[in-house]
């Protein structure tokens, strides 16, 4: 796939081309516009923000206040919500991108992405054709793929096995046993969703993870580390929101959610690792409404799962709340920007650029806050020589 035979052709693009139509690469285009640049925007999916109008499940909101997840050179609707909605969210990205023109070419998957030295420009295959551009920017995600653990038994559950980028939502469910695997955001809330919907949820956290109030004392708990950021290390802001978390939500141990002896703050700058923001699934753990396994999943049997211990829960469903990775490497050849598991090497914020005319937008583990400032750093580095 990499070479390039000479009877291929490529078409010639006048400004970059932007691989992925979500949020970062319609903001990244939105910036360019500004500066008078065009741009052409691959997206594999048939519409924009693919990742919310397919992957997501119907109970999502922002889980940061709007004005943490905005994109570039224009805000969320005055009349939103302080946490827009999943439907809310797609409009905002929807009349986004119809503002500034954005129109990405969809059902384009980029297969294979290389750099050709001689002429100084990227050549980008896609399931169909083939495009080349001295500018190249990456916005694939960091959700591109989902992450599937590979557990003995799958093939034998006469159960239903889905992924959490499937899961809409509990209707389905009802009166219904599921089994969530994975206990961060979405498989908390997933569990929440089928409480909600009068499924009978079991919630299994094998790794110690944060769990931390939305808000505190009506402020959001981000908002709250990032301004005592300004002023204080780390470690004491890390110190500060866990004595007020124990005072809100008490002791999530007690639930069988073991804390991490890294703060909250302190992981998600330097292991990426994002808190789990509660929005309401710790109150049905303490009802028991949802039921906490602090086990391993040793195998999937005929009827249910079976722990480390060797005990089995059995059940009608198994929900895999086991993450997403990035996907770049499988496509882009030629630079060493990426590391295996498809994020830069350098961190936020020295994660945007790299050589020969290479950028990648949304690779910050900030979401939609590292998206946009990425988005609107890559478009002054191509205005500048535009
Ligand atoms: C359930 C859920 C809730 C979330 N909530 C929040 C939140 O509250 N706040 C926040 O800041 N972030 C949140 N996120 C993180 C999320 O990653 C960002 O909100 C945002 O979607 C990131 O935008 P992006 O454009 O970088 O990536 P994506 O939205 O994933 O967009 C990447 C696009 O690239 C396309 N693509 C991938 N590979 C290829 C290829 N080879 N060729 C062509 N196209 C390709 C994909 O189809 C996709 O449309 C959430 C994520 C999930 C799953
Ligand atoms: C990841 O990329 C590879 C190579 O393009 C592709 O075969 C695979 O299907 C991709 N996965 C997803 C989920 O897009
Ligand atoms: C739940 O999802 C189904 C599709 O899976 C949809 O038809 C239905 O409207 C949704 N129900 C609610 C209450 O949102």
């Amino acid at each position: 796939m990499g070479s390039t035979g000479k009877d291929e052709v490529f078409t010639k693009v006048e400004g970059p081309i932007i691989v992925g139509g979500g949020p970062s690469g319609v903001a990244v285009a939105a910036c360019l516009k500004q500066h008078g640049i065009p741009s052409l925007v691959l997206e594999r999916d048939d519409c924009i923000a693919s990742l919310w109008q397919h992957k997501a499940y119907d109970s999502v909101k922002l889980h940061l206040p709007k004005h943490f997840c905005e994109l570039p050179l224009l805000g969320y609707p005055k009349t939103y919500p302080k946490y827009p909605t999943k439907d809310e969210f797609i409009a905002y990205v929807t009349a986004y991108a119809d503002h500034f023109g954005v129109k990405p070419v969809f059902n384009q998957r980029v297969e294979s992405a290389g750099y050709e030295p001689e002429r100084g420009v990227w050549r980008v295959k896609t399931q169909d054709t083939g495009y080349e551009s001295r500018w190249l920017v990456v916005a694939t995600g960091e959700n591109a793929e989902a992450l599937v653990p590979e557990i003995m038994g799958s093939e034998v559950f006469e159960g239903q096995v889905m992924h959490a980028s499937e899961y809409k939502n509990g209707s389905v469910f009802k009166g219904k046993r599921v089994v969530v695997i994975g206990c961060g955001n979405s498989g908390m809330e997933i569990s929440l969703d089928l409480c909600n919907h009068g499924a009978v949820p079991f919630i299994v956290i094998r790794n110690s993870v944060h769990v931390v109030p939305k808000e505190m004392f009506g402020l959001s708990t981000f908002g709250i580390a990032m301004t005592l950021l300004k002023w204080l290390p780390i470690k004491l802001v890390d110190k500060v929101i866990l004595s007020m978390t124990n005072y809100i939500i008490g002791d999530t141990e007690k639930l069988g959610i073991r804390r991490p002896k890294t703060g909250p703050m302190e992981l998600k700058m330097t292991a990426g690792r994002s808190p789990v923001i509660d929005v309401g699934a710790l109150s049905k753990m303490k009802t028991g409404n949802i039921k906490v396994v602090e086990q391993g999943v040793r195998e999937i049997t005929k009827n249910g799962v079976m722990f480390m211990d060797g005990q089995e829960l059995e059940c009608d469903c198994i929900v895999l709340a086991t993450g997403y990775k990035s996907n770049v490497t499988s496509w882009l050849k030629g630079s060493d920007f990426f590391t295996d598991d498809g994020m830069p090497k350098t961190s936020f914020p020295n994660n945007w650029k790299c050589e020969n005319g290479l950028y990648a937008v949304g690779f910050t583990r900030l979401g939609l806050l590292g998206a946009a400032c990425d988005a609107s750093k890559v478009a002054n580095d191509i205005g500048n020589k535009w």
